[in-house]
């Protein structure tokens, strides 16, 4: 009986150990990290980087903004930085398509 409670409770240590570690995110941002703007696709993302002359931090704060504004409207739904990035930060094939779904009217 002991036995079995103690599983479980390491069972949710390790989920939230797990929730942790994706809100604690990968690669994204360090202050002065820049990103070459002309490489950017996604329109509205572009008009971030080129008005903060391509720094990261500031990107970042704007899809963190956008996904917050997500996820309150869908509280249903899980979605953070990893549905549409790699570990690297670079994009998933799904990214421009979420991004035009989801993001796009949260993002500013
Ligand atoms: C619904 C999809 C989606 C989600 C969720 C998302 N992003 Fe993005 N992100 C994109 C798209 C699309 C681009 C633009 C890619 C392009 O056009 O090249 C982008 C670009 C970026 C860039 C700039 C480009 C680069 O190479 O660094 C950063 C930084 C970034 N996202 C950070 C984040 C962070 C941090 C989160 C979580 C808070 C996040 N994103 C969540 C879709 C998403």
């Amino acid at each position: 009986m002991f036995q079995k409670r103690s599983l479980s409770f390491l069972v949710a240590s390790l989920g939230i150990a797990a929730g942790l570690a994706i809100v604690a995110s990968p690669n994204y941002a360090s202050a002065g990290d820049a990103v070459d703007c002309a490489k950017v696709k996604t329109a509205a993302v572009k008009g971030t980087c080129d008005a903060h002359k391509g720094d990261k931090k500031a990107i970042q704060d704007a899809m963190k903004a956008a996904v917050s504004g997500y996820k309150k409207a869908n509280p249903a739904e899980k979605i953070d930085c990893k549905s549409c990035h790699n570990e690297d930060g670079s994009a998933k094939a799904n990214a421009s398509a979420d991004f035009d779904a989801k993001l796009a009217k949260f993002y500013k």
